[in-house]
């Protein structure tokens, strides 16, 4: 019956044994799946699971060639599809669309197929223009390389749209509301816009339609050069709403939670273990991506095949927004999710997964519909196989579709459907229907694997979106540079020799503590360590003009701290990367951006409000760096202000060389103070860890609002580590200080060599 039901809709007879008739429970699973016929002429195949049941065999071609047949499963002692026993599967020879449907011009060479390196020449009758490319390579993923060459007079309101290879073309008026349709020859699928309408602008809606066969994939650079663009204008929409102000001048809103993402990932029997946590991984790169953007996303995940399971809720996401660890835990249930738990996995409900997400967006609408209606809605889907149960999704989608734009074409631009279609079992004909068809947006993609889908995202490092952005860490990989991509560590050349921790501040800058140098030390004998094989160059160091250790020596102070902070200026900026990129400095827009204020909203004293209102300040700071640059220790403490801050002054009395009735007198209110054992035993810096951040997460931002100074105590002799006591106290130059903060920016707001920041 389920059958039935199919077979109208995808019109796919072998997927039928997968759902129709018993779970697959009941069949007896312990004979192997036959081993004859399998073979492939001209390629070979791996086996995820030898010949018994619920393996996938998978057929490999050379490049320039694709398997006849993709894969089959061994389910029930049968191989689907069914090999055939006089026709072995092949690799066929790509062929790139047919190019002779260049109107008004000529196509050199005129052959009948045009295989893999095979290179056309387009020029144009008289009277005609050639605009695109003129030579075009057919490459190994079955696309034209350049873009579609078109031949026009340029005589009407908008531009000829061409004829993408592969394709015909109806309708040859080009005015304004006039249509051009596409169709793509058999077996080819269109992707793109069947419909285009001239536009009053003198451009076409949607999108240029390709003709995909089969084996046709978007390479992983096309891919992430599309799909970031595309993802960059809907975030910038989220982030600067359509209100104007007096001046008619766009203004930026505070979008915190207006920005809502579903990911969903496709676990059927197709996948193995191995894909499943390449899934994982995916979703995690692609959260990792989407911090970039100066957005905090709302996020729900969810993995479906025969059901759909939620690792998340928007609500439950939602609910805990105010936890600074909410993504962090979202990760950490991915993480935690494993293959067996997600139950039957025989078949691939997209009609489910798409319900399941508009019933959560209902949800959404009913909590708040104001909310609800400006908020920008992103699904992203990621599939290797074909809707085989559940029926046709596409009503799902356009309730999804209804309940966002409510028919208001102004409102379209509020919901994004991706699908990231993977490997070549995807249908693409119907799976272009449940995407966006933005102008000049790409919304689906095809690639040949998870592991393109990676690479494709590690290609979207996009400089123009991530300057200027600071404090972005990542905790959720296991790379865990990444976690501290702002940590510098500095050695300078001295007999006894000296290490200090610091900061990148700006692309240019990183900032330490003073004491860290002596009258004499040079630039060319300091060494910072950054990112591994990255050698950076020391211009010059600049130090606070209140540092002065003997200033007090009159009044008892042998050795006086204020003002211990110095910079460090590069020869050279260095390239941002997710590995390396500055913390932020309190008192700059950068910092009101990382915090989500208006710029209205965002003052200094409101940056001390919601970084330091509270008496105990949970902080932390880190150790030395371990080979992979990544910090040994996170030390945590609290940093004592109000009431709690006094006795952690007061403990100064007792470091060597203070001799002082006052301990204010040492510890001014340019410091912070931290350490002791109430109300909890905090961690307490070593040398070497001198000059280091003292930094607050911030929903994910990371903040430095202290440099590590000087301590009561030392309790850290050689390699051991004695425990913290009551007045292990440590001292940190703090960044809220007036004459801290003009220092900074003094130097950070006129950096001519990296980025220069913005104070407030
Ligand atoms: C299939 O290929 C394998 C490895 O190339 C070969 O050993 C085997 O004889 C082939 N079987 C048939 C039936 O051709
Ligand atoms: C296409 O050309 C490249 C570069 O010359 C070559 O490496 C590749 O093998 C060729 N591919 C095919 C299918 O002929
Ligand atoms: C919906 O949210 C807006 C903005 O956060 C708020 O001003 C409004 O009071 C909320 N409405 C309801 C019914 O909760
Ligand atoms: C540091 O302070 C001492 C005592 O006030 C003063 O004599 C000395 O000149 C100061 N040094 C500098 C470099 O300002
Ligand atoms: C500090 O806190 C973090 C996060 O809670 C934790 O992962 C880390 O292990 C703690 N550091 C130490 C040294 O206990």
């Amino acid at each position: 019956m389920e059958c039935k039901l199919q077979l109208k809709w995808l019109m796919l007879a072998i997927i039928c044994p997968l759902i129709a008739g018993a779970p697959s429970s009941m069949f007896k699973r312990d004979s192997p799946c036959p081993k004859e016929n399998l073979n492939i002429t001209g390629g070979s195949f791996v086996l995820s699971k030898g010949y018994s049941h619920g393996s996938l065999l998978r057929y490999n071609c050379p490049t320039g060639y694709y398997p006849s047949i993709q894969s089959r499963l061994c389910q029930d002692e049968q191989w689907t599809p069914k090999p055939k026993i006089r026709k072995s599967a092949e690799c066929k020879k790509i062929t790139c669309p047919n190019p002779r449907v260049f109107e008004n011009g000529e196509v050199i060479p005129y052959k009948d197929k045009y295989y893999v390196n095979d290179t056309t020449s387009y020029s144009c009758h008289s009277d005609f223009k050639l605009r695109g490319s003129a030579v075009r390579v057919c490459k190994p993923n079955g696309k034209w390389s350049g873009s579609t060459p078109i031949c026009g007079r340029d005589s009407d309101h908008c531009p000829d749209s061409g004829v993408p290879p592969g394709s015909s073309r109806e309708g040859n008026m080009f005015n304004i509301d006039d249509k051009v349709t596409y169709h793509c020859e058999s077996p080819l699928t269109l992707i793109g816009s069947k419909v285009r309408v001239c536009q009053d602008g003198g451009q076409w809606s949607g999108t240029e339609p390709q003709c995909y066969a089969d084996f046709t994939y978007d390479t992983p650079e096309e891919a992430s050069q599309a799909f970031s663009s595309s993802l960059k204008s809907n975030l910038a929409v989220s982030q600067q709403d359509e209100q104007n102000d007096q001046q008619g001048k766009k203004i930026s809103m505070d979008q915190g939670g207006n920005l809502d993402i579903y990911i969903a990932v496709d676990a059927s029997d197709s996948i193995d273990e191995k894909d499943f946590d390449n899934a994982k991984t995916t979703i995690k790169l692609l959260i990792d991506k989407i911090s970039y953007y100066p957005v905090s996303p709302n996020y729900e995940i969810l993995i479906f095949s025969t059901d759909v399971m939620r690792i998340n809720s928007m609500r439950n996401f939602k609910r805990n927004e105010d936890d600074e660890r909410n993504l962090i835990n979202l990760i950490k249930d991915l993480d935690d999710f494993s293959y067996d738990r997600k139950g039957d996995k025989t078949g691939t409900n997209i009609a489910k997964l798409y319900s399941s997400i508009l019933e959560s967006m209902i949800m959404e609408r009913d909590s708040n519909a104001t909310t609800f209606s400006e908020t920008q809605h992103i699904v992203i889907v990621f599939t290797d196989g074909q809707a085989n149960m559940g029926g046709n999704p596409k009503p799902k989608v356009d309730q999804i579709k209804h309940l966002v734009t409510k028919n208001d074409p102004a409102r379209e631009k509020k919901l994004d459907l991706y699908v990231f279609g993977v490997g070549q079992d995807v249908n693409q004909e119907d799976i272009n229907d449940l995407v966006s068809h933005k102008d000049q947006e790409k919304h689906f993609f095809k690639l040949q694997n998870l592991e393109k889908v990676q690479e494709m995202f590690d290609n979207m490092i996009d400089e123009s979106t991530s300057v200027g952005l600071c404090g972005i860490v990542w905790e959720g990989l296991e790379n865990k540079r990444r976690a501290f991509p702002w940590l510098a560590q500095i050695n300078i050349a001295r007999p006894k020799g000296s290490n200090c921790m610091g900061s990148l501040v700006t692309s240019s800058y990183i900032l330490t503590a003073a004491h860290c140098f002596l009258e004499g030390d040079t630039a060319d004998k300091i060494t910072v360590k950054l990112e591994k094989n990255l050698v950076v160059k020391v211009k010059k160091i600049a130090i606070h003009p209140g540092y002065n250790l003997t200033a007090k020596q009159h009044l008892g102070i042998q050795e006086y701290y204020e003002f211990d902070v110095a910079l460090i200026q590069l020869e050279k900026a260095v390239k941002l990367t997710s590995n390396l990129r500055p913390i932020c400095i309190p008192c700059t827009r950068e910092t009101s951006a990382a915090l989500k204020l208006s710029e209205r909203d965002g003052t200094c004293r409101k940056h001390e409000e919601m970084l330091m209102s509270n008496e105990l300040v949970e902080a932390a700071f880190t150790s030395e760096m371990e080979t992979d640059y990544s910090p040994k220790t996170i030390k945590n403490i609290t940093i004592k202000l109000g009431k709690y801050r006094d006795a952690c002054v007061e403990d100064a009395k007792k470091a060597k060389g203070i001799n002082v009735k006052d301990a204010k007198e040492a510890v001014t209110d340019n410091f912070l103070c931290s350490g002791g054992i109430e109300p909890k035993t905090d961690h307490v810096a070593c040398k070497g860890e001198s000059g280091g951040a003292t930094y607050l997460n911030k929903k994910g931002r990371v903040i430095q609002v202290g440099v590590i100074s000087w301590g009561a105590k030392d309790i850290c002799k050689g390699k051991t580590r004695f425990n913290s006591q009551a007045d292990s106290r440590d001292y940190h130059s703090n960044l809220f200080s007036q004459q801290i903060r003009a220092f900074l920016k003094e130097h950070l707001e006129n950096d001519d060599i990296g980025n220069p920041l913005t104070f407030l």
